[in-house]
């Protein structure tokens, strides 16, 4: 028992992909050496309040069962296995102690935060850990900020000479000005189809795939309601092909996987709640492909000044042998179904021991940081 690392981890949020966070906690407390680690459970809740506490583990049960997460992205044979699990769903009160983060580093040792989307995955809650003075596990606070911005992010990649579709980005008060000539100079640069997007959310929300006029000034309206930056890009007919990143500054790249979406475009409903979405992994390409894609990935990481994980997605246009980026995602899905670990396993590292190595390198970044010295009187 005394020598257990005691990791917290953080989940829910104040997010659209709260329910993906519940999932990935869970699997992560049933997944970690219970010889070696001793789980935490640090809730956030959709109204940003804090729980912490064991029941609370036991309540992410409940939880994920009201989610029905149990479609296409989990082989069937584990199906059986989290719905038996499973049995009360209900308008549950959460029974927790309520948490506050500046104490909770008496408490635990190191975090994994597995918030996604704004609020978790942007760098606020690792600001929160900084300040804190508490390891974690994954992305520091400027990557992810540029990593969920998918503006920033670009910007970033096409300085690191990444190749990337074309874009443009809008705020939304200029759209509100102006809806006409934003429209003009979508049609002018990129033409259609385009595809519209806030720049800040992920798993597909708020985006639309624009084949016309009428349906880009719809898109645009959507993209508002999300967001104040709007990233606008020239669609591209390509297969989408996903890559693991695992390290710090030394680091290593998964084998690559393929998402085949049955539906117009990998939205929400495909990714997370099945709808005929195929993982294939590993993704059928040539080698000289594959090279590019990894050495592309571990490029995109350092522009970031990545740390842990990322999963970094791209097109590759078979027809034109172009692979460009699409984005990377700083703390990308991560329940043993989910096609991170997935591509990692298929690379040789199981879940439990890629959670092992995802902790050891926060530790160790943390380390690294103590190594530098906040005023030059410290200097000898
Ligand atoms: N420029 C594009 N051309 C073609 N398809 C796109 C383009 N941008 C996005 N898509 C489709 O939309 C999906 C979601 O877009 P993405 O930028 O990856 O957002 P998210 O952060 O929500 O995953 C992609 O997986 C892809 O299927
Ligand atoms: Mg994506």
């Amino acid at each position: 028992m005394g020598n257990k690392i005691r990791l917290g981890i953080i989940y829910g949020g104040k997010t659209s992909e709260h329910e993906v966070s519940l999932l990935t906690a869970l699997s992560i407390m049933k997944a970690v050496d219970k010889n070696k680690y001793e789980v935490q459970p640090i809730y956030v809740q959709m109204d940003g309040t804090w729980l912490k506490g064991g029941p609370i583990a036991d309540q992410v049960l409940e939880s994920v069962n009201v989610l029905r997460l149990d479609g296409g992205v989990s082989p069937s044979s584990n199906d059986q296995e989290k719905q038996g699990q499973i049995t009360h769903v209900g308008n549950q009160s959460l029974v927790g102690k309520p948490a506050n983060v500046m104490s909770i580093h008496q408490e635990v040792d190191v975090i994994f935060p597995v918030i996604h989307g704004p609020n978790g995955e942007d760098g606020t809650v690792q600001g929160l850990l900084e300040l804190a003075g508490i390891p974690y596990v994954g992305t520091g606070v400027m990557a992810s900020a540029v990593g969920m911005d998918k503006l920033m992010m670009k910007n970033v990649f096409a300085q690191a000479g990444l190749d990337q579709v074309q874009y443009m980005g809008f705020l939304r008060s200029q759209i509100e000005r102006d809806v006409a000539s934003v429209m003009n100079q979508i049609e002018q640069k990129l033409g259609y189809p385009c595809f519209v997007k806030p720049a800040n959310m992920g798993s597909s929300v708020g985006i639309t795939k624009a084949k016309d006029r009428d349906d880009l000034r719809r898109a645009l309206e959507l993209a508002c309601k999300f967001d104040r930056r709007i990233i606008v890009e020239e669609f591209i007919k390509a297969r989408e092909v996903e890559i693991g990143v695992l390290g710090n500054e030394e680091l290593h790249t998964s084998v690559i996987g393929e998402v085949i979406a049955a539906k117009e475009f990998y939205d929400y409903e495909a990714k997370y709640k099945g709808g005929g979405t195929d993982l294939k992994i590993p993704a059928d390409l040539p080698q000289q492909v594959a090279d590019r894609i990894a050495e592309m990935a571990k490029t995109a990481f350092q522009a970031l000044d990545g740390s842990g994980l990322s999963r970094v997605d791209f097109f590759y246009d078979e027809e034109n042998d172009r692979v460009v980026i699409n984005e990377v995602n700083t703390m990308p899905g991560f329940t043993p179904f989910s096609m991170y670990p997935m591509l990692f396993a298929e690379a040789g590292i199981p879940y439990a021991e890629l959670i092992d190595r995802l902790v050891q390198l926060g530790l160790e970044r943390y380390e690294e940081k103590q190594r530098n010295i906040v005023a030059a009187e410290e200097l000898e």
